[in-house]
Formats: structure tokens, sequence, C-alpha cells
């Protein structure tokens, strides 16, 4: 008899968590995945089409936040796994309305762990960031982020994830809840939502649009494809051990000019295209991870540098423009509509 394991994927219709369902549905097909997604403006059904029909995958529209409903499907499902990528995950958008970010990113973290705790998981599995190590100086470069550099965040998004972060380890240490937490760097790669910089910038570099930068550009990111991501986490959920936090980056640092610049000169499109706009409130000026925990402990390694990760992007983007307008124009939210009509 085969040994089937059943895995709860929430958010699964956003960026990361639809790759991570694309991932693990067609890696472990003698697996099964629920993939439950309350379908905000960031999630797309679009995005989960290539796998919505295959026998190991279900998808229920519903909030996290929703205990009723989340409870009674934990106890249909009898899950072994879940994994937690549901959020509000846009900066700027935790600046504009802060509420949403606190109710989705703590109260439905505390939700889920609730019915993990009434009807038993093997574990919870928290996707976390690196915003919540605040940010690192520009001229120091000799520092990056390890599991022990204190939580210290700058931005309403940032303030949330750590906030969920502190939860999952109290639920661990006073509930016995078996968990694990990763705190990743900044994903690049299919079906990244185009409000983000570098889906924003391929988007209007094509239509030969002001590109917008704040500030100066000199802030860094590390940037990580986000297939690297999902075999990091997979990894983490099976080997990794209970109680841990696993940080995930593959040093890509880029100020965000180069960035921009990289993408103009892959497009063929001139630099005078980028405009420099008001910079972002409490603005983190560095990210940069250490993953020698997850490449030493469980031996993670990424398969992409952000040389070899950028160009597929830019052509996975070129080659999609149908699920790109299909957000500019509104027209995934009628699709979903219609969806569940059949
Ligand atoms: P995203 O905004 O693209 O997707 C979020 C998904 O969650 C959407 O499908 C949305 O509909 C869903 N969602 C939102 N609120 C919900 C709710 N209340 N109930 C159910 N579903 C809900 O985000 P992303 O970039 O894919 O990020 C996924 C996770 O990874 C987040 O937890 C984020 O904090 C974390 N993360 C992101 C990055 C990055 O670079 N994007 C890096 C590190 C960690
Ligand atoms: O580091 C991980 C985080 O990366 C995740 O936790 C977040 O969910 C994810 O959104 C991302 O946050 P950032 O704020 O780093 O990503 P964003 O794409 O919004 O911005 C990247 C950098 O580019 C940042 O320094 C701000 C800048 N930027 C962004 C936009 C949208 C611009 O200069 N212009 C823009 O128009």
């Amino acid at each position: 008899m085969i040994n089937m394991s059943k895995f709860l994927i929430t958010g699964g219709a956003g960026f990361i968590g639809g790759n991570f369902c694309h991932y693990m549905v067609n890696t472990y097909p003698n697996d099964q995945f629920v993939c439950i997604d309350a379908l905000t403006y960031a999630g797309n059904l679009e995005t989960l089409e290539p796998i919505i029909n295959k026998p190991n995958f279900k998808f229920v529209h519903e909030n996290i936040c929703n205990r009723d409903a989340v409870f009674k499907l934990f106890e249909e499902e009898k899950f072994d796994y879940v994994i937690n990528f549901a959020a509000e995950s846009h900066v700027d958008r935790s600046i504009e309305n802060p509420g949403i970010f606190l109710q989705t990113n703590i109260m439905g973290t505390e939700t889920l762990m609730d019915a993990c705790r009434k009807y038993g998981i093997k574990r919870y599995h928290q996707v976390s960031t690196d915003e919540v190590y605040g940010d690192l100086p520009l001229d120091r470069p000799d520092l990056f982020f390890t599991e022990n550099t204190p939580i210290h965040t700058s931005s309403p998004y940032s303030a949330s994830k750590a906030s969920a972060d502190l939860l999952v380890q109290a639920y661990h240490r006073t509930f016995g809840l078996p968990c694990t937490i990763s705190r990743c760097s900044n994903n690049y790669g299919p079906y990244h939502f185009p409000e983000k910089l570098i889906p924003l910038i391929i988007k209007k570099a094509l239509a030969n649009e002001p590109l917008p930068i704040y500030g100066t550009g000199a802030n860094v990111r590390d940037w990580l494809h986000v297939y690297d991501h999902c075999t990091a986490i997979d990894l983490i959920v099976r080997k990794g051990r209970d109680g841990e936090v696993y940080n995930i980056g593959g040093h890509n640092e880029r100020t965000n000019l180069e960035v921009v610049k990289t993408i103009l000169k892959e497009l063929g499109k001139p630099e005078s295209l980028i405009t420099y706009v008001k910079d972002r409130a409490g603005h983190d000026l560095r990210y940069a991870m250490d993953p020698t925990k997850i490449m030493t402990e469980l031996g993670w390694k990424p398969k992409y540098t952000f040389e070899t990760g950028i160009g597929p992007t830019i052509k996975w983007n070129l080659e999609h423009q149908n699920w790109i307008n299909h957000i500019i124009s509104g027209e995934y939210m009628r699709f979903m509509k219609e969806n569940y009509n059949r």
C-alpha cells in the first residue's frame, strides 16, 4: 500500500503558493494537496489552471480567518501537513491600510494553528520573510541576517509577519505544536503579481512607460528564484527539525537600479525610461540572507543565480501576456466567477 500524505496549502492562488502547488502536485503524484485561498486581488485561479484538474489536487475558496469553515475543512480532510502561504504581502499596501494585514497575517495564522491543535497534524509550516529582521546598513556588506538576528520590523507588513512568527513559536512552546518557520528573501519568477518590482518593471518597460524607482534606487534586495524557495520549503517540511527557523536565500544581492538596468538590457529598452519617484515611507535599506543553516543541515542548494534566473523570468512574462493582461484589465476576477458558475 502506498504511503499517502495529505497537505493543506493556503494562499495557493498567489505567486509563491501557486508555484509551490505546481511543484508539489507534479513532484508527488501519490500525495494529496488541498489549496485554500480567499481569492483577494492577489489571488488568481488562472495561476492554478495547469493543475486544477489533476486527481491529487483540490481547490477550496475560503478565507483562513473563517474559523468555522477552516475547522470543518480540517475535520473532513484530516491533514498531515499544513503550509501557510496565505497573507497580505505588499509593503506599499500595508502603509496605506494596515488593518487587513493584521487580520490575515496574524489572526489567520492563529485560526490555522488552533485547527491544527484540535485535529492533530504532523507539521505546521509558516512561510515567513527576511523582512522580520528589519534592514542592514548599505555600507556594511559583511553583515547578513542569520536565524539569531533579532526581530526588528519597519512596515506594518513586516510587523504582522513577525507577530505571526512569534505566535507560531509560542504555540510550539506552550502547546507543543509541531512546527517550522522559513524566512526567505525576495522572490521572482513565473506568476508574479505585477505590482511588485520585477514584474512591474517588465510590464512597464514593454509598454515604454516610465519606470518608478523609489528614492535613489540604491536599496538592496537579495533575489531568489521562486523555484528555489519551493524546493527549500519542501525540504524543511519533510526533514527540518521541529520548532526551528530556517533562513532561505542565495546571495544574490542587487540594488534596485541594477535590477532595473538588467531588465532594460535584456528587453533592449533605453535607461531613459527610469524615473525617480518619492521614496517608500520607512524604506528598508538592505536585505541579505545567510542561508548556511539550511545548506549544511538539510543539504539545500539553489538551482538559479540571479543571472540564470532573470532571463527565463522575462521570457515567461513575454510568453504569458494573457495572464498579465487579464490582471491589468480585471478579467481574472471575471474568470473566477465563471469558474465557480461552471
Ligand atoms: P501573494 O500576495 O502573491 O499571494 C497571497 C495569496 O494569499 C493570494 O492568493 C491571496 O488571495 C491569498 N490570501 C490573502 N488573504 C487570504 C486569506 N485571508 N485567506 C486565504 N487566502 C488569502 O503573496 P506571495 O508573494 O506569493 O507571498 C506568499 C507568502 O510568502 C506570504 O506569506 C509572504 O509573506 C511570503 N514571502 C513572500 C516573498 C516575496 O518575495 N513575494 C518573500 C518571502 C516570503
Ligand atoms: O524580502 C521579502 C519580501 O519581498 C516579501 O516579504 C514581500 O512580501 C515582497 O513583496 C517583497 O517585499 P519588497 O518590498 O522588497 O518588494 P517590492 O517588489 O515591493 O519592492 C522591491 C524593491 O523595489 C523595494 O526596495 C522597493 C522598490 N520599488 C518597488 C516598487 C513596487 C521601487 O523602487 N519601485 C516600485 O514601483
